[in-house]
């Protein structure tokens, strides 16, 4: 039987609710997510927690907070120096005082009437929930945790794998058949979550990155230590992609659709396995039609 392709909540439904909130994965299951998408960067103490970036200044009120004023600082991000207040300069019990705004208030008017509201929830919480929503749907529902700059966390003496796999133990997740699927953007950060467990992996892809990773060839490589890629939506249009995947024994997942039945339709027809999805309701009424 063929598996009918997986409905990925992006950040929780992040169309709808602030990102990595526990507010947004709930939502994201409630309209019918197969799998929601933690980011995970680390706190000062190395616990992990739901954000996109080590940067806390545009998904937090913490310029609100005069206590955490000493905590501004200027850091080199990809090259780019930044000004603001970084994850990994607070404990998980510091962090647990800020509370999240929408990042994206431009994209998502919508869900600026939640700021101030929720926390910064730990990895440990977005599993409990899940775990949780499981049990009371009556259906299994998957994590789809992504590692965010693994090497400039490594850097800072915060691997972010071990902790990574450590709480997926904690709550079942093991084994190649667990609901679980590991992203990370840096080969190097799959390659030591493969030297822990066998939890299928996820090689992800930008249009702007490693492309080399998406040709023919690359492909072949990639599958000596994913099981799947993630790939910008402008990868897979008018091109080989999918088709190469599959040949190539992996699977694809395609990220991330904030468009309407029809885009989510474009992607579908190509064949790919999995959608990463902004507006998890919209994207399953696409499925439904295909
Ligand atoms: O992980 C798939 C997709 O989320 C990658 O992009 O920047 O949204 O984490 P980003
Ligand atoms: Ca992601």
């Amino acid at each position: 039987m063929t598996r009918q392709p997986i409905v990925i909540a992006h950040r929780g439904a992040s169309g709808y609710r602030p990102e990595h909130t526990l507010a947004a994965y709930r939502l994201g299951i409630a309209l019918g997510a197969d799998y929601v998408e933690p980011d995970l960067v680390s706190t000062k103490d190395g616990v992990l927690v739901a954000r996109h970036e080590a940067d806390l200044t545009h998904t937090t009120d913490v310029a609100e907070h005069p206590e955490w004023v000493d905590r501004l600082t200027t850091k080199e991000l990809d090259g780019v120096p930044v000004t603001g207040w970084f994850v990994e300069d607070f404990t998980v019990a510091e962090l647990k005082t800020l509370r999240v705004v929408e990042r994206l208030r431009e994209l998502r008017p919508q869900n600026c009437r939640y700021d101030g509201l929720y926390e910064v929830p730990t990895f440990d919480e977005v599993l409990g929930l899940v775990a949780a929503e499981s049990e009371r749907l009556g259906r299994p529902i998957g994590v789809y945790p992504e590692t965010k700059h693994p090497a400039y966390f490594a850097a800072l003496g915060l691997g972010l794998e071990e902790p990574l796999v450590d709480a997926l133990s904690r709550h079942g997740y093991v084994g190649p058949d667990a609901p679980v699927f590991v992203q990370s953007f840096e080969p190097e950060s799959l390659q030591r979550v493969r030297s822990r467990t066998a939890l299928p992996l996820v090689q992800l892809v930008s249009a702007t990155g490693r492309v080399d990773l998406v040709t023919s060839t690359g492909l072949r490589r990639v599958a000596t230590w994913a099981d799947a890629v993630g790939v910008d939506k402008a990868l897979v249009r008018g091109s080989s992609v999918v088709d190469d995947a599959h040949a190539a024994g992996l699977l694809v997942h395609v990220w991330t659709l904030r468009g309407g039945v029809e885009e989510a339709l474009t992607y579908l027809d190509a064949g790919v396995d999995g959608l990463f999805t902004d507006y998890p309701d919209t994207t399953i009424a696409a499925r439904q039609a295909h």
